[in-house]
């Protein structure tokens, strides 16, 4: 195992345009070896640890299963049943987690506790998903959007709802790639002008929030949403069902949107809430494949944290 400094995934732009456009190449290369059954085992004897604080399906599923097509192994942990629950500090679960696995997945609250994580970590540490980002749905998201739509540079992405952290990650991944994101939010749950700092934008070349959902989504590419209450926001689901209930993605909200836009979910989705049962059953939606490519993107990821550029 190599001492030298690792690479983490902890935000989108941990990563360069050009080593993600690698990424997105590699992505297309490992989904069609996945769909033809061609064995691809180039992580052989490697091992993911993946820790969760928080619930999932599509993230755990997605490592997993991915980590075991490549030819190595993941492991399982989370805060109920490890030592990670009763106080140990981050920075000693680092340093041990480290010594054993090759790579580690965390899914945890604030982004700071995955920080201090991967600068006591000997190996990479990929973002599962914390309180701020989501970079691996990103990189799903844009790559659904290439197979669906062509290069996102340009384009516009329509964020209706919560400024979470989905949402967080768009913003950054605007930056990258050159695309605007329209934002919507109800009043008092704004884009936070700190975040936006944060999140390294520039100006107001990749960004703009509207008060009414219709301006956002009028003319985009992409409409996309995700749920009113994050995990761990689980106290305030009755207030904000009462203050979102006028930012659902209906088919109205479809019609104003480019005629060829395309419907994106994160998911899990709750159907009568942030999105009509129509749009994300209908013909602009892509979200079976964006949830798939979940698996695809992560593969192409774990492969470069762990091998740099290959071109097999
Ligand atoms: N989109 C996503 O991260 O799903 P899970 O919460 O099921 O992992
Ligand atoms: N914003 C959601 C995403 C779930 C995948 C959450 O943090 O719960």
């Amino acid at each position: 195992m190599s001492t030298a400094s690792p690479r983490h995934f902890l935000e989108l732009r941990d990563l360069s345009r050009d080593e993600l456009d690698h990424l997105f190449a590699r992505s297309q290369r490992i989904k069609a070896r996945f769909k033809t059954y061609e064995r691809y085992w180039p992580l052989q004897d490697r091992t993911l640890v993946m820790i969760f604080e928080k619930a999932s399906t599509r993230t755990r599923l997605s490592f997993e299963a991915g980590m075991h097509q490549l030819g190595g192994a993941a492991i399982y942990l989370n805060t109920r049943d490890s030592q990670l629950g009763r106080g140990e500090p981050v920075e000693d679960a680092a340093q041990v987690i480290s010594r054993m696995g090759d790579i580690v997945m965390i899914r945890t609250f604030e982004q700071a506790i995955i920080e201090r994580f991967a600068k006591n970590s000997r190996v990479p540490v990929i973002n599962g998903l914390t309180n701020e980002y989501h970079p691996c749905q990103i990189l799903a998201d844009i790559f659904t959007f290439i197979e669906h739509r062509g290069s996102i540079q340009g384009k516009t992405v329509a964020w209706i709802g919560d400024s979470n952290n989905v949402c967080n990650t768009w913003l950054q991944a605007a930056e990258v790639f050159d695309f605007k994101v329209h934002v919507s939010t109800p009043p008092g749950y704004e884009v936070e002008p700190e975040r936006v700092g944060l999140i390294g934008l520039s100006g107001i070349n990749h960004f703009a929030q509207f008060a009414d959902p219709m301006d956002a989504a009028r003319g985009a590419d992409l409409v996309t949403t995700d749920v009113w209450t994050s995990m761990g926001f689980e106290a305030e689901n009755e207030e904000r069902k009462r203050d979102f209930a006028d930012w659902q993605v209906d088919a109205e909200m479809m019609r104003i949107a480019a005629p060829d836009a395309v419907f994106m979910h994160c998911l899990p989705a709750h159907r009568g809430e942030e999105v009509a049962a129509e749009v994300i059953d209908g013909p602009q939606s892509v979200v079976w494949d964006e949830a798939e490519n979940r698996l695809h993107t992560q593969k192409a990821l774990m492969e470069f944290l762990l091998l740099g550029k290959i071109n097999d």
